[in-house]
């Protein structure tokens, strides 16, 4: 293996993203974060500080300060920017959702935001996470604030109104748990094929894949990796880029010692990888988070935890040298 390569130069060289969702406050403060971030990845994705809660907190106030900071970033070393994310009913401020609002206030409001703030960005990313998490394993839909106001209708509404607003971005559909052909991606892929049948500006599906290798609780199993070959592919031939968004690889609950359980991980990262790689418009892979001391994953589930790429320490874990190795074959 090249060890004097980066991540992002062997990437680079297959035409794909390597990226790491990024916390503003661990990018403003902590240097070794930041030179990491830019020296291994060629694309970020702001964990929190583009959501609709952070970026229009109050009716009367827009916050860009955290996202421009991570946008000025990225262009200072020349990084792609993912938008995350535009319409997410937990991301949604109670300004909004505990307003009592009229159904046609509502409209405004989110047409207003999503003319603001992609107005705000236009020209500055390279895709933007419209659409987040609208259905629920077992296929149904999810209790969202704006689903259950609108109904299916506002899908086409705010593609459009984000293509309008900035016509060069990609336009991606952010899920979880749709990673395989099961019955939630079944239902994913046919509102898409839906939606695109009628005109709707969507460029893209974002595949989450939170997965854990121990006892799945808040996140998903393993997928299987032909099943996620074909799930990928059937969206591919829809003539979307396919991008995963969120990957992390629990590993608590599983058994050995580290060094056995952060080798199956690193497998888990490299099989994930390098089936995404087969797939003719897979550009993209993106881990949630840059280093396990910052991980969503140990703060919600209580327990430790260490999935992704880079330790508490800043060291390499396998699972970077796997994704490396993939990318040199
Ligand atoms: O920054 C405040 C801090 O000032 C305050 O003291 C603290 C007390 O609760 O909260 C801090 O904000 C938290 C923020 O994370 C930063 O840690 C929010 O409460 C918390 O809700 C927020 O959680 C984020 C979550 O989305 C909800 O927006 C996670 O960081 C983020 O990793 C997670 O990301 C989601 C994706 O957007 C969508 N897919 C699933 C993924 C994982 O849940």
């Amino acid at each position: 293996m090249d060890v004097k390569k980066s991540l992002r130069e062997l990437a680079q060289k297959q035409d794909i993203f390597i990226g790491a969702a990024v916390d503003a406050r661990s990018l403003q403060k902590d240097q070794k974060y930041s030179l990491l971030l830019a020296q291994e990845f060629n694309m970020i994705t702001p964990e929190n500080a583009m959501k609709f809660r952070y970026l229009h907190p109050e009716r009367d106030q827009y916050n860009f300060y955290d996202a421009d900071g991570i946008v000025g970033f990225a262009q200072r070393h020349k990084m792609k920017v993912r938008g995350h994310t535009l319409v997410w009913h937990k991301g949604t401020p109670k300004w909004v959702t505990k307003g009592k609002f009229t159904k046609k206030d509502l409209k405004q409001i989110l047409h207003d935001y999503i003319k603001v703030v992609v107005g705000h960005f236009k020209g500055k990313l390279y895709a933007w996470d419209v659409l987040n998490e609208i259905i629920k394993g077992d296929g149904s839909e999810e209790e969202s604030f704006w689903l259950d106001i609108f109904g299916e209708e506002y899908l086409s509404w705010i593609f459009q109104w984000a293509h309008e607003a900035d016509p060069e971005a990609k336009l991606f559909y952010n899920e979880w748990g749709a990673e395989e052909i099961n019955k939630k991606s079944d239902v994913v892929y046919a509102l898409v094929k839906r939606i695109l049948n009628n005109g709707v500006p969507i460029h893209g599906i974002g595949l989450q894949m939170h997965i854990g290798l121990g006892e799945p609780n808040m996140v998903e199993a393993v997928p299987k990796l032909d099943s996620l070959r074909k799930n990928m592919q059937r969206f591919s031939d829809l003539g979307l880029e396919i991008h995963i968004t969120e990957m992390d690889v629990a590993i608590q609950g599983t058994k050995g010692t580290m060094v056995e359980r952060l080798q199956a991980q690193a497998q888990t990262y490299a099989d994930i990888f390098k089936t995404a790689m087969t797939v003719k418009n897979f550009k993209a892979l993106v881990t949630w988070g840059l280093t396990d001391k910052y991980s969503w994953i140990p703060e919600y589930s209580g327990k430790p935890d260490a999935p992704l790429l880079i330790d508490e320490n800043y060291t390499f874990k396998p699972a970077y040298y796997a994704l490396k190795n993939v990318l040199e074959k």
